[in-house]
């Protein structure tokens, strides 16, 4: 199976009522790990690439992992998507990469820190899904800021999403996928106790769904902070402060106003930390990184699992023949986007 597009993913999940998570990689241990993952969930995925990822792999070692993660695992459908992606430019060079999805975040400026305007926004985003579509590409656009600060991107403010400018959005841009901003943020600081409503507005996802019921929702900075996982890099000499991520219980109710595309890094990045840290101070005198990155594997991939069984795109894999990239080049063509992907292979 070659790398799918990302819309249809999507637009399977809203007819399955699931949300899919989108989890980034950076490395050979995380890919397999994820493949694993939906391997044996039987789950559809989406592996996303930041601009950081992208430069630390040097785009090439990112797109031939993928090759093998296709060919070693061809009963899983899974879309390579661009996150974050500052400019059209970067969105281009991606889909020249072969990246069956991008995110275009005019949210901010192209130097991924400046909040930029909403004319901004539209043009950008709009120059992206001209571009992507016509090449059968998803496009992910973003409206609002999260906090936090990754990789030099982000505001570091929040500006939650106005659910009747997201109509106007939606509709003068043409994107199959819209980000939200409630108040998360990207790492592992995202709330300083337990969060409730003031900080954590889910309530914008359904004024939004209500809005805009065929635009799949996607939420970023949704990783948990699992304790555990904290625990157990302070264990082992880290220094993690007391943090609370996205409860998944206000994932799941996200998904059940509209949310498809679960964006997760942070918790990996915590498994993995925890795993070789434990390794490493339990023998001084090892040396063989597959004595730490193998545990590193078990521990992201038993995180993964967990997720892709609580969006519940556990079991899902087999669902639907995916489209490649031409038909749905001619699906964007023929009705601009509208309406859903007919691929259920019950309803064909
Ligand atoms: O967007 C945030 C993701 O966690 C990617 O982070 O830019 O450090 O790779 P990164
Ligand atoms: P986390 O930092 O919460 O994992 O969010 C990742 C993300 O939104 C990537 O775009
Ligand atoms: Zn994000």
């Amino acid at each position: 199976m070659a790398l799918v597009s990302m819309r249809q993913l999507l637009d399977e999940a809203a007819g399955g009522g699931y949300g899919v998570g989108a989890f980034n990689v950076n490395n050979m241990e995380q890919v397999q790990a994820l493949m694993e993952a939906a391997d044996e969930t039987r789950s559809p995925v989406i592996v996303q690439a930041s601009r950081g990822a992208r430069t630390y792999t040097n785009d090439r070692f990112l797109i031939h992992l993928m090759q093998a993660a296709v060919e070693v695992y061809p009963d899983v459908p899974v879309a390579l998507h661009q996150d974050h992606g500052d400019s059209p430019e970067t969105c281009f060079s991606a889909i020249e990469q072969g990246f069956t999805s991008v995110m275009m975040d005019g949210s901010l400026l192209a130097d991924g820190k400046t909040p930029s305007d909403f004319d901004y926004n539209v043009a950008v985003t709009r120059q992206v899904v001209e571009h992507a579509h016509a090449v059968g590409v998803t496009v992910e656009g973003e409206l609002g800021t999260l906090g936090g600060i990754e990789d030099g991107h982000g505001s570091g403010e929040v500006h939650l999403t106005d659910p009747e400018q997201a109509v106007d959005f939606v509709r003068l841009t043409g994107i199959d996928a819209l980000a939200v901003a409630i108040g998360t943020s990207h790492g592992a600081y995202k709330f300083s106790k337990p969060p409730t409503g003031d900080v954590l507005a889910m309530n914008l996802i359904q004024e939004i769904h209500e809005r805009l019921p065929d635009t799949h929702l996607v939420m970023h900075g949704s990783s948990s902070v699992p304790k555990e996982l904290v625990d157990t890099i302070n264990a082992y000499g880290g220094e993690i402060r007391p943090t609370w991520g996205v409860p998944v219980e206000e994932i799941q109710l996200g998904i059940r106003h509209g949310v498809r595309k679960i964006n997760v890094d942070t918790d990996a990045r915590l498994a993995m930390t925890g795993a070789v840290r434990k390794a490493l101070a339990g023998d001084a005198g090892e040396f063989d990184p597959r004595s730490y990155l193998k545990p590193a594997r078990e521990a992201m991939k038993a995180v993964y699992v967990e997720r892709m069984t609580q969006f519940g795109q556990a079991g899902h894999a087999g669902d639907y023949e995916p489209k490649t990239l031409e038909e749905m080049r001619q699906f964007y063509a023929a009705d601009s986007g509208r309406g859903r992907i007919g691929t259920r292979l019950e309803l064909r």
